[in-house]
């Protein structure tokens, strides 16, 4: 299950992902926002990032203007990476090197094509884990450390 989140700035860009994902035949839940209105992204935020920290969901893609109060959001929760990539090198090795479980788009950075691109490239790369794992461990080690 992919979970779907944006605030008004990445509503059109979400919807187009979500497109591709059922195009893909791939599970996906939309958790909004679901128009155009003014909203606060760290309530959609909150709920992709929440759902994908207590495992039921896998993944997560999150849209806002920039990406970057989205990234910043999702990355308060345990066990998310969430991945603000501008580009398909970036998407790719969000998943081949760090594992990211959210990836995180801006609305207002992107075009549809190359935004399309970047979730396919983070779908089908594989993690690399080897030496990258150790680092990820590292980061698992920290969140518990300052959990206390
Ligand atoms: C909303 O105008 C905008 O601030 C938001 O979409 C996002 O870019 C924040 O990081």
């Amino acid at each position: 299950m992919i979970v779907l989140g944006s605030d008004h700035g990445g509503l059109e860009l979400k919807n187009e992902i979500k497109k591709l994902l059922e195009e893909r035949g791939l599970p996906c839940e939309d958790l909004g926002t679901h128009n155009g209105d003014s909203v606060d992204y760290p309530d959609f935020g909150v709920a992709v990032a929440r759902r994908v920290s207590e495992g039921s969901a896998e993944k997560g893609i999150l849209v806002c203007g920039t990406g970057i109060g989205m990234s910043i959001v999702a990355n308060k929760f345990p066990g998310i990476r969430a991945a603000l990539a501008t580009d398909v090198f970036m998407a790719t090795m969000a998943k081949e090197h760090n594992n990211a479980n959210i990836l995180v788009l801006g609305g207002r950075v992107l075009d549809t094509q190359k935004a399309r691109e970047m979730v396919t490239a983070w779908l089908d790369t594989a993690y690399a884990a080897g030496r990258h794992q150790n680092r990820l461990d590292k980061i698992t080690q920290l969140e518990r450390e300052l959990k206390g």
